[in-house]
């Protein structure tokens, strides 16, 4: 293999991955969740383990199988997936977010299953609290010479283009690459074809060509390898 594709150039490393959406229970039985497929996060995690990585895929609900060969850990909520990221990324070289973290769940979360009244007109009111920012709080409790990755999809809006929002939460939160997917077209969830710009905290910014998100997730890995330290 050429240098565009070194097959072994995670060799040695410990990649973790989060990958899919996360479900904030309500109840036993209820969720409030999203529409992320895993996919971009799956491929990253295939991607790693051709070129030799040691891969933990850190997987809420993901419409797509996990590759063989990852440490499969299986979450639902963000606390959940906050909780399984800072114990895999302990000895980890390169954390990647790729899932699609709920910035919200709910305050409540009933002990039973939440019953109608007899009162037709009557329905609950669901108060919702923040969630932690676990890709921040990653950056924060890194250790030296950890990469670490972000994700966002942006749309472009009176206040800036999606690059200029994408720049400002790159700096927000302190990781080393943030990839960009401009989610104007409404394309991104669920599809198989994706169109990426990665920014680099030295102010480098990337477009990379549209393609699958397997071609995507190498390119990912083209921009992570020159920033691990030999
Ligand atoms: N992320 C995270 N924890 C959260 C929310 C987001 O780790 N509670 C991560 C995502 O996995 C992604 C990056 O942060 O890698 C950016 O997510 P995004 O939703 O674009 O950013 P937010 O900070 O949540 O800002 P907003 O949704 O308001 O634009
Ligand atoms: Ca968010």
């Amino acid at each position: 293999s050429g240098p565009a594709l070194d097959d072994r150039a995670l060799a040695g490393r410990h990649v973790v991955v989060s990958a899919g959406g996360t479900r904030e229970p309500l109840d036993p039985v209820r969720f409030l969740g999203n529409r992320s497929s895993g996919r971009q996060g799956v491929a990253l995690a295939k991607a790693a383990l051709e070129r030799g990585a040691r891969v933990t895929l850190v997987a809420g609900p993901i419409e797509v199988p996990p590759p063989d060969g990852a440490d499969v850990v299986r979450v639902e909520s963000a606390l959940q997936m906050r909780e399984a990221m800072t114990v895999a990324a302990k000895d980890a070289d390169v954390v990647v977010m790729a899932a699609a973290v709920a910035d919200f769940r709910p305050a409540q979360v009933a002990e039973h299953k939440i019953k109608k009244s007899a009162d037709a007109d009557d329905a609950p009111v669901v108060t919702l609290v923040r969630n932690p920012d676990i890709l921040a709080g990653l950056v924060a409790s890194r250790r030296a010479g950890q990469v670490v990755v972000g994700f966002a999809a942006e749309t472009g809006d009176e206040t800036g283009s999606a690059l200029r929002h994408a720049t400002a939460k790159l700096a927000r939160k302190g990781c080393d690459l943030l990839v960009l997917n401009d989610v104007a077209a409404g394309k991104v969830f669920g599809k198989d074809d994706t169109e990426v710009t990665l920014l680099s905290a030295d102010g480098t910014v990337t477009p990379v060509p549209a393609g699958t998100k397997e071609t995507v997730a190498g390119a990912i890995w083209e921009a992570v390898v020159p920033l691990l330290v030999p």
